[in-house]
């Protein structure tokens, strides 16, 4: 392991610093309106044998890598997979990509934040907050400011380095994280007509289940588990060596998969519990939706909530963030501070494009969640399934019977599994 690239202090700062990763805006933001277009509990079905079947071994692949390497995503390609080095850049560049785009929506969710703290919300009616949510994101100066603002608050912690930083950020506010979620699923269940909500998210309807919504299922299982751009792969580089890495894989993705089910309950039950609101709404349903709902419950329960939205945002960000960093510092022998540095000025300039211009937004989000993460997936599997020799591979596996399920899985069901949505989605 590269001197002075830092680690994890145990195997919780690492479950909690990836679950940090994991949970975020694709929880509360993405989940509940995906689960929205395409058939409520029909789509969760899917999407929890997508995330156990395929997901789960993608994470133990691409946490393989970076955990007996010791090396950020390049080195350990280089190391592994000499030939299959520059799908490392393709990491590098994806985790860049996916910080600059994902700090605008992180912006949106502080400046939520602090309007929900000067009780900007009370007495909101639903047309003064569709109002509210297209003035603030048509105006340059806000949504650039609330973007620098995140960006700024990333950078800062990815800056106090892995242990100090990230552990520690991820170690305090996972724990409050859960606590602030649960909360709003006591309130959100609470309002009159709440059970029609919880009837969307637990009755199943196949008929909407067409081949899109299950592309859509393990594209949002991916995203979730924030699997194919290098994020799990440097993480996992950072875990001490006799920390389990199946272990650490199973905690990360049953704290993400119960978050989001979570989230579903918050929103779900409260978009329902106002006659005429759309539980398919797509991307304004946080926004525009919620803030009426909520506003109604009290004072505090907004400012609770997208606080939950910030700090998932948040540890969220800096684990992409991180990414492009320890790459820099291990390849490039930069010093932490300037390595840091280097990447916030780079992301502030495409994350400002993306913040004034819709169009570079759509391109970066489509190019993140449709190419690189299905193209990172794919290499990270065929690396630890078919490319290293099987005895390399099991070393990281403590169970003989987990590994050979593992390895079935990698071999055959990623590989088809990634390239099915892959070509569902390019069509
Ligand atoms: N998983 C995070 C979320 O659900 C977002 C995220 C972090 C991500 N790192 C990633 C998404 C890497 C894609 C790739 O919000």
């Amino acid at each position: 392991m590269a001197a002075g690239r830092g680690s994890f202090n145990s195997r919780f700062a690492a479950v909690m610093a990836l679950a940090g990763s994991a949970i975020g805006l694709g929880n509360i933001w993405r989940f509940p309106y995906m689960v929205g277009q395409h058939g409520g509990a029909a789509f969760i079905i899917v999407y929890l044998a997508c995330s156990l079947l395929v997901s789960l071994p993608v994470f133990f692949a691409e946490g393989f890598l970076g955990k007996s390497t010791g090396l950020s995503a390049l080195g350990a390609l280089e190391k592994k997979a000499p030939r299959w080095r520059w799908a490392g850049y393709v990491s590098i560049i994806a985790s860049f990509v996916i910080t600059s785009y994902y700090s605008v929506v992180g912006g949106w969710s502080l400046d939520y934040f602090i309007r929900s703290l000067g009780g900007g919300f009370s007495g909101l009616s639903m047309e003064n907050s569709t109002e509210v949510f297209s003035r603030m994101s048509s105006s340059h100066v806000e949504v650039l400011a609330a973007f620098g603002a995140f960006l700024t608050l990333t950078a800062a912690i990815v800056l106090a380095g892995v242990e100090k930083g990230i552990g520690l950020f991820s170690k305090v506010m996972m724990p409050l994280l859960f606590v602030m979620i649960v909360v709003i699923v006591v309130k959100s269940l609470s309002l009159p007509g709440a059970s029609a909500g919880v009837d969307y998210l637990l009755k199943p309807d196949f008929s909407r289940l067409d081949a899109p919504a299950i592309a859509a299922a393990l594209g949002q299982s991916f995203f979730s588990l924030s699997l194919g751009v290098g994020c799990v792969l440097t993480y996992c580089s950072y875990m001490k060596k006799e920390d389990s890495l199946t272990a650490t894989g199973m905690w990360t993705v049953l704290f993400d998969t119960i978050f989001a089910i979570l989230a579903g309950f918050a929103v779900m039950p409260a978009v329902f519990s106002v006659q005429g609101l759309e539980p398919g709404a797509g991307p304004s349903l946080v926004y525009e939706t919620l803030p009426v709902v909520f506003s109604q419950m009290g004072p505090l329960v907004p400012v609770v909530f997208f606080l939950a939205v910030l700090v998932a945002a948040l540890t969220s960000s800096i684990s992409m963030f991180e990414v492009v960093v320890s790459w820099l510092i291990d390849e490039k022998k930069l010093r932490r501070p300037v390595a840091v540095l280097l990447v916030y000025l780079a992301a502030l300039v495409l994350g400002s494009l993306c913040a004034l211009l819709p169009r570079v937004f759509s391109a970066c989000d489509f190019a993140a969640s449709n190419i690189f993460m299905t193209f990172g997936a794919l290499v990270f599997v065929m690396v630890a399934g078919w490319l290293l020799p099987e005895h390399d591979v099991r070393r990281e596996f403590s169970s003989a019977r987990v590994f050979s399920i593992f390895r079935f899985l990698v071999k055959w069901v990623c590989p088809v599994a990634i390239l099915s949505i892959a070509i569902t989605n390019l069509l």
